[in-house]
């Protein structure tokens, strides 16, 4: 097959699932704001977790039976490759239990900080993503591009810095805080979504194994470590109000739109990857707080407007290697800063994807 052929598919898909993430991580960005602040009634958010989980399964379910064209062809699948492999299958347990310490994290850290400080200390998550994937994936980054994630970095904090925001209202008394746990549980937490995303990225990159099969792996567990977390942290909540508290037809919109959110996020880091992520998760949140204003009267935080240049900036300075900055970056020399049969897996699932079904 022409190169021609081969690549062009490949950067339609990535650029399809990479504007479908930023549209869907905006609406859900939006719908949280609406169902959290604005609705009166507010739901049990571990039991949110929890279907938001079960939810993504049964539609990466629903894309195997689709993918195979027929239900018998998914169960032989997921037989061949996730029951027949237990010890693959308990791979998978390692970025869910990731995911839900992150969660756990981000709940000590909101309880020790105020909320901008949190949300500020939080954006540190891109440069700890470059650092994931330089270390894990042993992927190399210019200079340049180094700069662009510690800009983005700085851009967000500035966005999302907002002490009169609709978030402000401390859930606890400033006695009650220490600075310091609530600092090093925000660190932890900012590495474990980096770190999940890079561990999900090598599995679906360095295997055969279907991104379906993967996600089901995953989901699995999530689904097992957030039903934890139910009972754990609000079984008495449970009994004393129900289940289903709250949920509106908006909360299941809000649960719908989080679980096409999941399987395209898992879709960007295969065909394109956990940085690329993080700059078009940049470009929702200044969408969500642009349409926060004219929906919800938002006032936009004091650094809002520089922040979101610094953001946009950053996108291209990553994007575009640029001679006059004294980078050398090119395709072939960081191709040659990585280990041979590594990097080749990684670029070769990357790029030549046409051969793959989504
Ligand atoms: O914080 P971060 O942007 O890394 O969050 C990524 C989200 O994508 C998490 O909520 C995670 O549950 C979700 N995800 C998913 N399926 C994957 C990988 C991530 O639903 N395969």
């Amino acid at each position: 097959m022409a190169p021609s052929t081969n690549q062009t598919p490949a950067y339609v898909i990535k650029l399809v699932v990479l504007v479908l993430m930023s549209a869907t991580t905006t609406a859900y960005l939006i719908l949280l704001r609406w169902t959290r602040v604005v609705a009166t009634d507010k739901y049990i958010t571990t039991i949110a977790v929890a279907l938001q989980e079960v939810i993504k399964f049964f539609m990466a379910l629903v894309v195997l039976i689709w993918q195979n064209r027929s239900i018998v062809g998914a169960v032989r699948m997921i037989k061949s490759e996730a029951i027949d492999k237990p010890y693959d299958t308990l791979k998978m347990a390692v970025p869910s239990f990731v995911y839900a310490l992150q969660n756990n994290m981000m709940y000590i850290a909101l309880s020790n900080l105020d909320v901008p400080i949190q949300q500020i200390l939080y954006q540190l998550k891109i440069p700890a993503t470059a650092l994931c994937s330089v270390f894990i994936l042993r992927r190399s980054l210019s200079y340049q591009q180094w700069a662009a994630c510690f800009m983005v970095f700085a851009g967000l904090a500035m966005v999302e810095y907002n002490p009169e925001g609709p978030y402000k209202s401390p859930q606890t008394t400033a006695s009650d805080q220490n600075v310091f746990i609530g600092i090093s549980a925000v660190m932890v937490a900012v590495f474990c979504s980096p770190f999940a995303g890079v561990y999900f990225e090598k599995m679906v990159k360095e295997s055969d194994t279907s991104i379906w099969v993967r996600n089901l792996q995953m989901y699995a567990w999530t689904t097992t470590a957030a039903f934890l977390a139910v009972i754990t942290k609000d079984l008495a909540t449970v009994r004393e109000k129900g289940f289903f508290f709250a949920y509106t037809p908006l909360v299941w919109v809000l649960l719908c739109i989080g679980g096409v959110n999941g399987l395209l996020v898992s879709l960007v880091l295969k065909y394109a990857d956990n940085i690329v992520k993080c700059f078009a998760a940049s470009v929702s949140i200044i969408l969500s707080t642009i349409l926060s204003y004219f929906i919800f009267q938002y006032e936009f935080g004091p650094g809002f407007i520089i922040g979101g240049m610094i953001v946009c900036s950053a996108i291209c300075i990553y994007a575009i290697p640029l001679p006059c900055l004294g980078t050398k970056w090119t395709s072939s020399s960081t191709s040659k800063k990585i280990s041979g049969a590594s990097y080749d897996k990684l670029r070769s699932a990357t790029l030549n994807t046409d051969n793959d079904e989504i």
